[in-house]
């Protein structure tokens, strides 16, 4: 295992880098991670709070947009690799808006690119630059077939695109300046502390409140369901066993049309809300479908599998069940993040 001493983790007050955080913190006690986050909409300290006062953590709140501030964070700390999660991530957003995505996938990665090239580049020994991408880079798949690590990329939404212009930026520094990097791309995660505007987390908080479910088109478009635990998993792997300049394809072996997975959701909610059976099925409403709307992801995860040894450890009947009840017991955190109180809570934490 390659260890590193200073960890750059940026984007770590969102759903799925605050389960990275909280794993390397806890598990790499030697290892400084260094938590840099803007705070958008999407970023909640309230995720991490039972490891803030770790003694290996620190929180930075920052843009990575903004180019002056990143190299000041990089003359001032010498991280010496970088998992970068920061991002925008949700797909319909980037429909509404996608100069925001341009801003911060694609130029906020090229500025941590650069002041990670310009901080290492006396010695690129140990050093690595982990870019956390999606499989939604590579398109959308027909009835058959899997999305393998040398699909060619065909990206069609705003977001999508915007990912694969990360993936090759990190690329090209790669082959241009020698920066040691690593890529996986990854199916759909669900699981505790994601924000509800996607599918799961959304459909949850409906049903918790008896509102409509909105599915888009006819529901027949199919993802590739992974627990968000076993990918911060692989992550780790990726890390550390990764092969520089390697991809890595990540997914949950776990393929459901949406429509199912609504029901599958609704039946397993009513069960432990103690409804009436088929009580949530009657609120789903199928809404005006989604522009450019992906028909199907999946992810042949061979490759991690044979090279890394890494498998889903949760099956999605059971990562479900974690995720209801995580919500049904955190609706705190829920309240706060539909009221918007969470982003209250670096005033109070942090000034
Ligand atoms: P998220 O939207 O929950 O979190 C994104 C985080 O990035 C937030 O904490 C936000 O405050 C921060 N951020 C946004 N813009 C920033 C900026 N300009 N400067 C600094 N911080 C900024 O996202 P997520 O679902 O946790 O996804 C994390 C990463 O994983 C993204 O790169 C995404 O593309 C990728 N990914 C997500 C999934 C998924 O299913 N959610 C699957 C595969 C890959
Ligand atoms: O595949 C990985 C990607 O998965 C990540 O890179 C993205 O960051 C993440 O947001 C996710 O993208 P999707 O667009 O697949 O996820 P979302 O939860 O938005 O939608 C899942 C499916 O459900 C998709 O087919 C659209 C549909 N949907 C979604 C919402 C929010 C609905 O039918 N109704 C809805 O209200």
């Amino acid at each position: 295992m390659k260890k590193r001493k200073n960890i750059l983790l940026t984007g770590g007050a969102g759903f799925i880098g605050s389960h990275v955080v909280r794993l390397f913190v806890t598990k790499y006690p030697e290892v400084h991670i260094y938590n840099l986050d803007e705070l958008t909409y999407a970023g909640n300290l309230e995720n991490l709070k039972d490891i803030e006062d770790a003694e290996n953590y620190t929180f930075l709140r920052a843009d990575i947009t903004n180019a002056a501030e990143i190299d000041y964070l990089f003359a001032q700390y010498r991280f010496d690799s970088v998992i970068h999660l920061a991002a925008e991530s949700h797909v319909d957003r980037s429909i509404t808006d996608p100069m925001a995505f341009v801003k911060t996938n694609v130029l906020g990665t090229v500025n941590l690119l650069n002041a990670a090239k310009e901080t290492w580049k006396d010695d690129l020994k140990g050093k690595l630059f982990y870019h956390v991408s999606t499989d939604e880079v590579y398109g959308t798949l027909g009835e058959t077939g899997l999305f393998t690590e040398t699909t060619s990329y065909d990206p069609n939404s705003p977001y999508s695109a915007s990912k694969a212009a990360s993936d090759h930026f990190v690329r090209a520094y790669g082959e241009t300046y020698n920066l040691p990097y690593v890529i996986s791309n990854c199916s759909n995660n669900y699981g505790p502390n994601q924000f509800p505007e996607k599918l799961i987390p959304l459909f949850i908080n409906n049903i918790i409140d008896k509102k409509p479910l909105p599915v888009y088109g006819d529901g027949n478009y199919t993802r590739d369901w992974l627990y968000v635990i076993d990918h911060a998993k692989a992550i780790d792997l990726v890390f550390h066993e990764g092969e520089n300049s390697e991809t890595y394809n990540i997914g949950g072996f776990n393929e459901w049309k949406n429509i199912d997975l609504v029901k599958t959701l609704c039946k397993q909610m009513d069960e432990k809300l103690n409804r009436g059976e088929a009580e949530s099925e009657k609120l789903i409403t199928f809404v005006k479908d989604r522009p450019g709307h992906d028909l199907r992801y999946a992810i042949d995860a061979s490759k991690i599998h044979s090279e890394l040894g890494w498998k889903p450890s949760v099956t999605f009947e059971e990562g479900l069940s974690l995720t209801i009840d995580w919500y049904l017991q955190n609706n705190e955190w829920l309240e706060h993040v539909t009221s918007g109180a969470y982003q209250d809570y670096y005033e109070k934490q942090y000034k």
